[in-house]
């Protein structure tokens, strides 16, 4: 579920040198589907022109506090009552000041005193007004009245002093976005713990064993937990997917970095989902040197058993139920004899459900086949899905 997706949001900006990066925000969010209405200060407008954000959002700026729109309606009431998000990004400490106290004398502001949609700010100014009692207080003011703030990082500054003041990245602010619109979801309060991706066993220092797994599946299934209101950690061995937005990332190499990771996250956890494909063996021993092929004709290699994983989860959950996830769900990718391999890994695994899917047709193709499988033994067939799909039908089922 893309909680963007025609959702009208309002970004405003306000004159800071960061203005620059709301063009970003503008951009990701526009691109997200989102309906993007951007308002500018008219110090703002000194920064970066309102021809940039309406070539990037497709929608007029707001300038004026007094605008009307062509049903001759305010623009900015019109805006405060649609938008389901107001980001303001930059916030000067002027700003920051003016909604603190009530002040409606620019667009922005008015717009913030009339809207009852979340507010989140991301702070943008020089070290000393960030410091100043005076900020201190109306940030202080501001997050008691529910406003989220993103605090603003160190570096450079545009005086060029180096501390506290830059605004948030564009991206932090759009995963701040994103957990907003999830709030109130089916499993907000929830910890979701997904792996995903297949693991790198090291041969030597240069050469691993690894596997075709892409962790697209997990990655899908944690933007789809995420946009339920979840907390979602993400446990991977994958370096080229985008992170899904407001997932804790946690990254491992082999099944044993897994195993210990899993055992860690699954702590309070209410669901975890083990999408990734761990390796079931890795080389007896690692050489500390690269090997060399020498006057060998082959090389044998010694492998030994890598821990299971979610043998390990049912074990703990024998034992120490309230360590363990309220539900567990595993994948089987058999080649052969899918229903009943997947049948034998849910009872032995001792699983809640089990995703089974035929390989190697669905390694890389966009749609997958599955069958979900439940511990009660009802058995649902599902066509093939794309993976976001399949992620959605997965969490309906795990949540009824
Ligand atoms: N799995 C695990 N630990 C491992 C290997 C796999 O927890 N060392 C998990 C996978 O993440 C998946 C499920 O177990 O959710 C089934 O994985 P699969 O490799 O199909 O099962 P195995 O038990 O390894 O069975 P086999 O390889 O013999 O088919």
């Amino acid at each position: 579920m893309n909680l963007f997706e025609h959702t009208p949001i309002v970004l405003g900006v306000t004159g800071s040198i960061a203005a620059y990066k709301s063009a970003i925000i503008a951009s990701r969010l526009h691109q997200l589907g989102a309906q993007v209405h951007v308002a500018l200060t008219d110090a703002a407008a000194q920064f970066i022109g309102p021809l940039t954000f309406e070539a990037l959002t497709h929608n007029p700026t707001l300038r004026d506090v007094l605008a009307l729109t062509a049903e001759s309606e305010i623009e900015h009431v019109t805006l405060a009552k649609r938008a389901r998000l107001i980001i303001i990004a930059p916030a000067t400490a002027n700003t920051i000041a003016k909604l603190a106290h009530g002040f409606a004398n620019d667009v922005i502001s008015a717009l913030a005193l009339d809207t009852r949609a979340p507010i989140l700010l991301a702070p943008a100014m020089e070290t000393g007004m960030w410091e100043h009692p005076a900020t201190r207080q109306n940030i202080a003011t501001l997050k008691q009245r529910g406003v989220f703030v993103i605090e603003p990082g160190s570096g450079n500054l545009a005086s060029g002093a180096q501390g506290t003041g830059r605004m948030a990245e564009p991206n932090e602010i759009i995963a701040q976005a994103h957990q907003l619109l999830a709030r109130g979801g089916p499993l907000a309060g929830k910890r979701v713990v997904i792996t995903a991706g297949g693991t790198r066993e090291a041969l030597d220092p240069v050469r691993v064993i690894a596997n075709h797994s892409s962790g697209k599946m997990g990655y899908a299934l944690a933007a789809e937990a995420l946009s339920r209101g979840a907390q979602v950690s993400l446990l991977t061995s994958v370096e080229d997917l985008p992170n899904p937005f407001g997932a804790e990332i946690t990254r491992v190499v082999s099944a044993r970095d897994l195993l210990q990771a899993v055992l860690r996250e699954m702590r309070g956890a209410e669901i975890l989902i083990m999408a990734a494909a761990p390796a079931d063996f890795r080389p007896a021993a690692s050489a500390d040197q690269k090997i060399k092929k020498e006057d060998r004709a082959e090389l044998t290699l010694a492998l030994v058993r890598n821990p299971d994983i979610l043998g390990e989860v049912a074990r703990v959950r024998a034992e120490t139920p309230a360590d363990a996830p309220r539900l567990v769900v595993g994948f089987a990718a058999e080649t052969n004899d899918l229903l009943q391999n997947a049948r034998g890994k849910l009872a032995r695994k001792n699983l809640d459900w089990i995703v089974a899917n035929p390989v190697p047709q669905t390694f890389g193709s966009a749609n997958v086949k599955a069958t979900l499988l439940k511990r009660d033994g009802t058995e649902l067939d599902l066509a093939p899905l794309p993976k976001e799909e399949l992620a959605r039908v997965i969490f309906d089922r795990l949540t009824t």
